[in-house]
């Protein structure tokens, strides 16, 4: 391809014809398809304008718009306001000062010669001002309704700092939590992920996208970045068509199906051609399969780094790659520059500058730019408003999962408890439970744990605090004798352990997902008052946690919980309400195991309990073949320590008599699948109903699990209630041997239960 591409840009005249045929053919095929989603927008009042305006456009002008340009952190630089003024420039980012958002759209809209306003981008990614609980703590929640409410808090907190587009939502799915993005991703499944994004991007952009309180959505990283080798940052992907069509590039299709209004290529290479120059993915599946008719920007500089990857000699062949490929906008690079030379030597068509330039204007035209580009604060909530804190607190708690609760520890008893130690690297970081990606978050708004427990616990408490550690890395243990004390004087111990946010986001991968620093020596430590010990852990990733799970009688994973943190930490700690978050993703034993998922295939040896065996059971001078010959680590079995769906409650819930409406279906069909739920406990709580489902043969493997449905059911104590989904036989597609969209005839599985460990199970039949 390198090599075409480089005979092309030597010889002069008209360009791709110039490449292969076989190149030439699928080029013109695809830009001839790129104007049929303009033909058949033809009508719409949006379009007309969107043509009448870009007949007008001059070359370099329709180039201007495919710029975003970087606008620093504080004041734009001088020349950014003569770039805007002669066209040069289609969209901003990083600038969150709504009086020069504003300076800057009135020089584009009374300066420019045919005054285009500018879109003004920020990574958004959960929460503005008010932040809510990282992306992978709300998925936590399995409440895409609560979701979908965060992100218009956030939208129109950032609308009110002349934000009008957001680089979210994430969705990515992965499979590693050693992988520092893991903490903007919703998690590990492809069902999950989409619901998440689909409730973000209704949040985000609502039903109109003009309206004050909406922003743009960007899916993104596209695609497979989630699957960076060994979970570092940036990393190869490869991922086989068959996998990435089943599993990757399901969020994608959903959120172009939500309306998404923007995409955002990934930095990653993937099966060897870096997503931000990949035709298979940006013209052939998001233009031609899925009719995505928004704009794509490139991430940050990624067009450049395709030199970088070894894909393309330079600046110029990055440009002619990326904008072919589909990358309309290029973020805050200089490579489109030689966008002017290759229209101009004929290397590239002017129809790819035209698509680009139209599928811009026409978000523009949408975001409502054009009639009024101004932001008046005043016309919008305050910042921090009691809506925004009280979403961000429900979210926070209801994000929050209750993995381990022996002796009953939890919740402690008001008036019981005469005492607590609070103990930790953790407990009072107002910065560190906001997570990654919060450049604009507000940490004056941040209630720390401590403070969420001296609120709620009331004047008779004795709190005692020890910080212990100064963060979570360090080794040092001088405040460790002082913890002891405070743990030996009190009647519980509330331990909050985990990592900062530096420790997990972008470029902030790790190889090793223990706790950090000496936290686990403070455990032990802290163990020997003999008091119940209580750990709340705040992380951005799954935790390895195997090494400290026996030594505490409760585990609260709270992620970074955000603004609104140690208040929802507070009330579950006191059982104002019984904790109803599940894990959107596997937590592992050790590290090596990873990836583990609940949706792996059941290969030819699926391990079980009888063919397994742990490593310091081995008979001296054991046969080869006396355990089995399965799939699992000697060392770590086969089990993650917690898995996919897990959470415990205040309560217990009693699934029972799971049934189909019918016991066959043909294709077109829908069957009822159901199963009584009931709250068997002393509590009222919400409980997240699952429904998994099984294809037991088909013409590529199916996982042996596959999330189908789920839904958040609230009962009082002693109350039951039928839970039915519903599933038609498109749910049960799958892409095939040829990587088409099929759904074969046979016996299914399904299981309805409160984890992707559920039990109760049913069977049913599609017929031919
Ligand atoms: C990240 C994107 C982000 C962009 C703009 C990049 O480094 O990968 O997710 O939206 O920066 O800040």
């Amino acid at each position: 391809m390198r090599r075409t591409c480089r005979t092309v840009f030597n010889a002069p005249g008209p360009n791709l014809l110039r490449c292969s045929p076989v190149f030439a053919a699928a080029v013109a095929a695809i830009l001839s398809m790129t104007a049929n989603i303009s033909e058949v927008l033809a009508d719409d009042p949006v379009e007309q304008r969107v043509n009448a305006l870009l007949g007008q456009m001059s070359i370099e002008e329709k180039i201007g718009q495919m710029r975003q340009a970087n606008a620093g952190y504080g004041n734009p630089p001088d020349y950014l306001g003569d770039d805007i003024r002669a066209g040069r420039v289609g969209a901003i980012l990083n600038l969150v000062d709504v009086d020069v958002v504003n300076e800057l759209q009135r020089i584009a809209v009374e300066e420019s010669r045919l005054g285009i306003p500018l879109l003004v981008g920020r990574d958004v990614i959960h929460g503005f001002k008010t932040i809510l609980p990282i992306p992978l703590g709300q998925a936590a929640t399995w409440n895409p309704e609560l979701v979908e409410k965060g992100a218009r808090v956030a939208a129109s907190e950032a609308a009110s700092h002349g934000v009008n587009w957001t680089f979210a939502p994430m969705v990515d799915v992965t499979r590693d939590p050693r992988w520092g993005r893991i903490a903007e991703s919703p998690g590990e499944d492809p069902f999950l992920t989409s619901a998440m994004a689909v409730a973000m991007i209704r949040g985000f952009q609502g039903d109109d996208l003009a309206a004050a309180d909406t922003i743009a959505a960007c899916a993104k990283h596209f695609a497979g970045y989630g699957a960076a080798e060994s979970g570092r940052d940036y990393a190869t992907t490869n991922i086989p068509e068959n996998e990435l069509r089943n599993v990757y590039l399901k969020p994608f299709k959903a959120s172009v199906d939500a309306g998404v209004a923007t995409f955002m290529a990934s930095f990653s290479d993937l099966n060897g051609v870096p997503a931000t120059g990949n035709r298979f993915l940006m013209r052939q599946i998001l233009r031609d399969e899925w009719g995505f008719d928004g704009f794509v920007v490139s991430d940050w500089d990624s067009v450049h780094q395709l030199s970088v990857h070894g894909l393309t000699e330079g600046d110029r062949e990055s440009a002619y790659e990326a904008s072919t490929a589909g990358v309309d906008m290029e973020m805050a690079g200089k490579a489109y520059e030689h966008l002017h030379d290759l229209v101009a030597d004929g290397s590239i068509s002017t129809d790819v500058i035209d698509a680009a330039a139209r599928n811009i204007l026409r978000i523009k035209f949408l975001l409502g730019l054009f009639d009024d580009p101004y932001v008046d604060p005043d016309e919008l909530p305050p910042i921090g408003s009691e809506h925004a804190l009280q979403v961000a607190k429900q979210t926070a708690l209801e994000s929050i999962v209750l993995l381990r609760n022996e002796i009953g520890v939890l919740p402690l008893q008001k008036g019981k408890v005469k005492s607590i130690a609070v103990i930790g690297p953790l407990a009072e970081a107002p910065y560190e439970q906001l997570g990654t990606w919060i450049f604009d978050g507000d940490v004056s708004l941040s209630v720390t744990g401590l403070d969420g427990i001296q609120n709620l616990a009331g004047k008779d408490t004795k709190i005692r605090y020890v910080r212990a550690m100064p963060t979570s890395r360090s080794r040092a243990d001088v405040q460790f004798e002082e913890a002891l004390e405070a743990a030996q004087q009190s009647d519980v111990v509330v331990l909050f352990l985990g990592e900062e946010s530096i420790l997990s986001g972008e470029a902030h991968s790790r190889a090793d997902i223990n706790l950090p620093g000496a936290q686990a020596e403070l455990v032990r430590e802290v163990r020997k008052a003999g008091k119940p010990v209580v750990a709340v852990i705040l992380a951005g990733r799954p935790l390895t946690l195997t090494n400290i799970v026996d030594d505490v009688d409760a585990i609260l994973f709270a992620w970074h919980p955000g603004t609104m943190g140690g208040a929802a930490i507070a009330e579950v700690l006191f059982g104002v309400e019984s904790p109803s978050g599940k894990l959107p993703v596997t937590f592992p034993r050790m590290v090596g195991q990873i990836p583990i998922y609940f949706a792996q295939k059941n290969t030819g040896k699926p391990p079980s309990p009888e063919t397994t065996v742990h490593i310091d059971d081995i008979d001296p001078f054991a046969p080869q073949t006396s355990f089995g010959m399965t799939a699992f680590h000697l060392d770590a079995g086969y089990r993650p320590l917690w898995e996919f769906g897990f959470g415990l409650s205040y309560t217990s819930f009693e699934y029972r008599d799971i049934a189909t409406s019918v016991a066959e279906i043909r294709a077109g069909e829908t069957i009822t699948i159901s199963a009584e739920l009931k709250n068997t406990g002393g509590v009222p709580a919400s409980e997240t109903v699952q429904l998994y489902v099984r294809d037991l043969v088909g013409n590529v493997t199916r996982p042996v699990r596959e999330l189908k449905g789920f839904r958040k059911v609230r009962l009082d104590p002693g109350e039951a209630t039928r839970v039915e989904f519903q599933l038609h036989t498109d749910d049960l597609a799958f892409f095939g041997r040829d990587n088409t969209l099929i759904v074969e005839p046979g016996e299914f599985h399904a299981w309805i239960g409160g984890s992707s460990d559920a039990e109760l199970r049913v069977s049913f039949r599609v017929l031919e």
